[in-house]
């Protein structure tokens, strides 16, 4: 429990929990190939976190609107984010073996189910959020439709993660060239503009106005950075049991990370710096935007 007397667990467990109940009604509903819809089941109801959904509906309730409304954004986003993490681990890109606590999508299925499990996710997502209903009555007539379809496939695609993706390729430490504006470039393309997203969608569906957006959209920034010096911090010192995925893999491929750059102590504090100003960002909404207070902290101070 906080020193605001916000018990963040509880908040957590009751959103991950209405999000996991409309997640799996829509994947019921997919008619498909039944090896294409049990790989894409597989790897999106592993073992998430569910941070970008649950930031999706704490939005939406920060702009006093209903959660449900932000169901089907966060539902989209969910898919996109696994198909990601899904293409992400294929062994032309990170070749990994774990995710979520378990054996890879590629590894469990086969590359090529793998490749078609995350291109069905990212395909269905759309699907959704052009037929919000489809997932929840609650999201059958969200505020600002266009925007939202909008926003999250700009995060998605080649001006977001798609680009950021590309280079982290490229980020090898101690390239000519490659420094920290690069990395903050880089992670703000491969994993911000996904919490951006997140966190501007769920504000847009339940009808935040610009000026709320606006606001939201810069804790998002600050927590999406966050959240990746937490990540690259987590793959120096983390424990693979508590994480299901690898750690230690960034510097055994010679990756640029923040600590490789800033070292530990600096980039913590750097993370630290962000959430502040994340937090900043919050004023206005009082005691409505508690829970994005918290997440904020726990971005940072996660174990997986
Ligand atoms: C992992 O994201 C990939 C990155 C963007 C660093 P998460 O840490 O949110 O992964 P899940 O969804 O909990 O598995
Ligand atoms: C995954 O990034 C992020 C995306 C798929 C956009 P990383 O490769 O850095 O993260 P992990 O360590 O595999 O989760
Ligand atoms: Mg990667
Ligand atoms: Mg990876």
């Amino acid at each position: 429990m906080s020193e605001t007397g916000f018990n963040l667990s509880e908040y957590l467990k009751d959103r991950r929990d209405l999000f996991n109940q409309y997640l799996k009604a829509g994947l019921e509903e997919i008619s498909a190939e039944p090896e294409l819809v049990r790989a894409m089941q597989y790897s999106i109801t592993a073992g998430g976190k569910r941070l970008r959904p649950v930031l999706c509906m704490a939005a939406a309730e920060c702009v006093f609107g209903s959660m449900e409304k932000a169901i089907a954004p966060a539902v989209a986003i969910e898919m996109i984010h696994t198909y990601s993490l899904i293409h992400d681990d294929l062994p032309a890109m990170d070749n990994d073996d774990l995710r979520r606590g378990k054996p890879t999508c590629h590894k469990k299925f086969s590359e090529a189910t793998a490749v078609l499990a995350g291109d069905a996710l990212l395909t269905h997502a759309f699907s959704i959020l052009s037929n919000p209903g489809l997932i929840c009555e609650e999201s059958l007539h969200p505020e600002n439709p266009i925007r939202i379809i909008s926003r999250i496939s700009l995060a998605a695609g080649p001006e977001g993660m798609v680009s950021g993706q590309v280079m982290d390729m490229n980020a090898l430490k101690n390239t000519d060239s490659k420094d920290l504006d690069y990395l903050k470039s880089m992670h703000a393309m491969k994993t911000g503009a996904m919490i951006m997203a997140s966190v501007e969608t769920g504000a847009l569906a339940a009808g935040g106005d610009d000026q709320s957006v606006r606001r939201l959209s810069s804790y998002a920034e600050n927590i999406g950075m966050a959240f990746q010096v937490a990540d690259d911090i987590l793959n120096v010192k983390g424990d693979p049991a508590v994480m299901g995925k690898a750690a230690g893999s960034d510097a055994a491929a010679d990756k640029m990370t923040f600590p490789s750059i800033l070292g530990l102590e600096a980039s913590r504090k750097y993370a630290f710096d962000l959430v502040s100003k994340a937090i900043d960002s919050l004023a206005s909404f009082g005691g409505r935007a508690d829970a994005l207070r918290e997440i904020a902290t726990y971005i940072i101070e996660r174990d997986r």
